[in-house]
């Protein structure tokens, strides 16, 4: 397949498997290649002209079309649901085949495996997870240590996501909480598929990136969306985080104007928001010690002291280095974890005691306070009021 050259269902119900066929295509209905390629990669519903043209060229009405590109509106759905007998008979059965899975590793909370998630989770009973986090690869064609391809065709990429998630919905436990980790652009299908299946909690901005180059007829991207999700409607864990204060680096000044309130502002700190600022990337030399894909531990922290109690258990479909299951191991929560690629990186961090233990007192430092203690010096020195001056 041509790198940038993706199959999505317009091009397959136009017969387009290449450069040359969707030339030959483009000719034949009267429509620019760019524009044929803009409805297939964007998955959008064709509008205008262009509608009318392959309304003609395949000779189907506008609904077949519609149903055919996988756009079912509740008109479709009302049939559907008048006549799901029916339907349920006419699909195809599936045959089921559950692979046995050997631990590669385990610890004093985890277990890990290597192989495919899905075939993994499948393995697993349900409703016996009480927390999962995904960072699941984005296709964005990166190179992964694994060998995975990350730039297959948007609708292969959708269909994989549903049979992931709907694997990791049965594993949840009613009250169990998951967060899913992706671009925007994911995140709006991603909240599609669990909105069937879960209750919705919260879309977390996590801003990670300061300057983006800017892009042509786009505003600069600079979040990335974490879903965060329960099965039913009361969390069986949830322990509200509890931040310092945001405050200038210079001057030690609050960036946000409290006015009278600030004599109401708790000394354990801010409750958490649903825009985390306060973490960064994996980035320095001296603590990135593994590939480019590592989240950075003091996120995985924050999730699962948020959203799990001691002795619970965490599961993670997509390993990469691990942070997640240390983060766990850290925490005294037991885990699962799954790496389609090699394993021995997570075995030696899991293994390890320095380096991520660092990050675990930083968090630790840097939980239940309203100033850390660079932050009361800074204070101190500029004249700035502490929690202490109004009692
Ligand atoms: C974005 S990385 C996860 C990084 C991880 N959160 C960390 O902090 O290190 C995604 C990982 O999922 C793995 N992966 C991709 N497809 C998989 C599958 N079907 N089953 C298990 N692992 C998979 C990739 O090899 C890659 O290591």
């Amino acid at each position: 397949m041509e790198n940038n050259f993706h199959v999505n269902k317009l091009f397959k119900l136009l017969s387009i498997q290449n450069k040359s066929d969707l030339s030959s295509v483009s000719k034949k209905i009267g429509v620019r290649t760019e524009v044929l390629k803009y409805f297939n990669d964007n998955r959008v519903f064709p509008y205008g002209d262009v509608l009318q043209k392959l309304l003609e060229f395949l000779d189907i009405s506008e609904v077949e079309f519609k149903i055919s590109l996988g756009i079912i509106d509740h008109n479709i759905l009302d049939w559907l649901g008048s006549n799901c007998k029916l339907v349920a008979n006419s699909l195809p059965k599936e045959k089921r085949v559950v692979e046995v899975f050997h631990p590669k590793f385990r610890s004093k909370f985890g277990t890990l495996f290597q192989g495919d998630c899905i075939q993994l989770m499948r393995s697993l009973p349900g409703e016996s997870v009480d927390l999962i986090f995904a960072d699941p690869p984005f296709n964005l064609s990166k190179v992964y240590e694994s060998g995975i391809n990350d730039n297959i065709s948007e609708d292969e990429y959708l269909r994989w996501t549903e049979e992931w998630i709907v694997e990791a919905v049965r594993l949840l436990k009613p009250g169990g909480s998951i967060f899913v980790y992706n671009i925007p652009r994911w995140s709006t299908e991603i909240a599609t598929i669990l909105n069937r299946y879960l209750e919705f909690r919260h879309w977390i901005s996590l801003n990670f990136r300061g300057y983006t180059p800017p892009i042509k007829y786009k505003l600069n991207v600079t979040h990335y969306g974490l879903l965060y999700y329960i099965k039913g409607n009361k969390p069986s864990a949830f322990n509200p985080q509890r931040i310092p204060m945001k405050t200038c680096r210079h001057c030690g000044g609050e960036i946000h104007d409290y006015g009278g309130k600030k004599k109401n502002v708790s000394e354990l700190g801010q409750v958490i928001s649903d825009v985390w600022e306060d973490i960064h990337p994996v980035r320095h030399k001296s603590r990135k010690t593994r590939d480019s894909n590592e989240l950075p531990i003091k996120l995985l922290l924050r999730i699962i002291a948020l959203a799990s109690n001691e002795g619970d258990l965490v599961f993670d479909p997509f390993g990469g280095s691990g942070t997640t299951y240390k983060a766990a191991e850290m925490l005294g929560r037991k885990w699962i974890g799954v790496e389609i690629g090699d394993v021995q990186g997570i075995i030696e961090r899991i293994s390890s005691n320095e380096g991520d233990y660092d990050r675990l007192e930083e968090f630790k430092l840097g939980s239940d306070i309203l100033f850390t203690k660079e932050q009361r010096e800074l204070r101190k020195a500029n004249g700035f009021w502490l929690p202490e001056d109004f009692k």
